[in-house]
């Protein structure tokens, strides 16, 4: 096989950092090399010490050379719905949420949006993301062939959906338990995919279709579980309405054994203090999804509390609620929520978050979000002089951190240079943008 390096500047987290003067926590090359052999990496180090023997090499300098960003939560099926008109989340979802993800019946509508889904992700410097389906099948079907055809490494899944929503998009407990087992047979570990056992929330599921949940993660155990947990005062109103017995919203999803190291819980907003105990307890991944909570009138995630209680975090867009693809306009609207928080997040963490992270979120991390040996070569070129903006804040930057958080607070899918992946030119080479 052929090699190619990259040449470039190159950062890679190796642990969360501690502090925003945490320099052990990343590797920083200033004239670095990533070499790449069949789409894995094989080396990094300085440009002049790593041997270029028969390599292409490709100079990016002066930019900078990161593992591709990892988004923990969006809904592909609502690409098409971003920036709908609503004053909070049960709105939001019935009137517009609902009819759309009904056109994913449609198998040539699902083919059509999963490619200008995957082009968007792309542009954006994404390359690997946790997606909900919608629930029908051939949705799911369309979001990992084209997964598979852009050798991409994707998780996902059919929500599971059987009351309070339009009948079209409706499932039954024992349809969902059966379309969820055939798809993890076609899809879970085929190729890069992945599979997530999605229970859209509590308030779309009966406690018989919980069940069917609580089945398929006892037989299916590396299975991811993702749902939707506490994001807005209304729905934890109705879901402890309909399961009264449940001490509190997380209390339901615990009692049908959802509650996983692999579950991701989207949102995580008003959590107290027992549900977070036992969400640190079970391992599972509280996933902040700022531009969503801010554009649905949510709430503010509480970022210092989860850490404090030892709950893992996830970063993520939560398209369609969410309002860009851009995971650094994402850690921009992270860092402004816990502003409003009176918290800190220091862009050395948001960035680690937004790679390694999520990557570790995702128990991933030997696989993808660093520039290390062994790892995928999944990865993202930032420009942090891409718009005249920018071009005339970077005169002023004279540091690593300073950059980073100039790209995340100005940078959006223009800042994205390349994308990697697994060793493949993938912005450059989209067509017709
Ligand atoms: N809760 C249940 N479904 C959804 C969804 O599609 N988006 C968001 N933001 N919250 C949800
Ligand atoms: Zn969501």
């Amino acid at each position: 096989m052929s090699r190619t390096i990259l040449r470039g500047r190159v950062l890679s987290f190796s642990r969360a950092p501690e502090s925003i003067e945490d320099s052990e926590s990343y590797l920083y090359l200033k004239d670095g090399a990533v070499s790449i052999e069949d789409g894995l990496i094989t080396a990094v180090g300085d440009f002049a010490a790593v041997g270029r023997a028969d390599a292409v090499v490709i100079d990016h300098r002066p930019n900078l050379i990161m593992a591709g960003f990892i988004d923990m939560h969006l809904h592909y099926v609502q690409s098409q719905m971003m920036a709908s008109y609503a004053g909070s989340l049960l709105e939001w979802l019935n009137t517009y949420t609902f009819v759309e993800e009904q056109k994913f019946s449609q198998q040539g509508h699902a083919n059509a949006v999963a490619v200008d889904f995957y082009d968007a992700l792309i542009r954006h410097g994404t390359t690997t993301a946790v997606a909900y389906c919608s629930s029908h099948p051939r949705s799911v079907d369309a979001f990992f062939a084209e997964a598979q055809r852009r050798n991409m490494l994707m998780v996902g899944g059919k929500v599971m959906m059987d009351r309070n929503a339009p009948e079209d998009l409706l499932d039954t407990a024992q349809s969902s338990y059966d379309d969820t087992k055939a798809l993890i047979a076609r899809w879970h570990k085929r190729g890069r995919g992945l599979y997530a056992i999605s229970p859209r929330f509590a308030i779309t599921s009966t406690p018989e279709q919980m069940e069917m949940a609580q089945a398929l993660v006892a037989e299916h155990g590396d299975c991811h579980v993702q749902t939707h947990l506490s994001e807005n005062d209304a729905e934890i109103t109705y879901s402890m309405e309909l399961y009264p017995d449940a001490p509190d919203y997380t209390g339901i999803y615990e009692r049908y054994g959802l509650l996983t190291e692999r579950t991701l819980l989207g949102h995580s907003i008003h959590l107290n203090h027992r549900e977070t105990a036992a969400i640190a307890n079970a391992g599972a991944v509280a996933v902040f999804c700022p531009t969503s909570n801010l554009f649905l009138g949510s709430g503010l995630f509480d970022r210092d509390r989860m850490v404090k209680h030892g709950v893992r975090i996830g970063l993520a867009t939560d398209i369609g609620a969410g309002t860009s693809f851009s995971m650094l306009k994402t850690m921009d609207e992270a860092f402004k929520v816990l502003q409003l928080r009176g918290q800190r997040f220091n862009p050395l963490a948001s960035f680690h978050l937004a790679t390694r992270g999520n990557a570790e979120a995702l128990g991933l991390a030997d696989t993808i979000g660093s520039v290390a040996p062994g790892r995928a070569a999944d990865l993202v070129v930032l420009d942090a002089r891409a718009t005249p903006t920018m071009r005339m804040r970077m005169a002023t930057v004279e540091t690593l951190v300073e950059e980073l958080f100039l790209l995340q607070t100005l940078g959006d899918d223009r800042a994205i240079s390349e994308v990697y992946v697994a060793g493949a030119r993938a912005k450059s080479t989209l067509g017709g943008l």
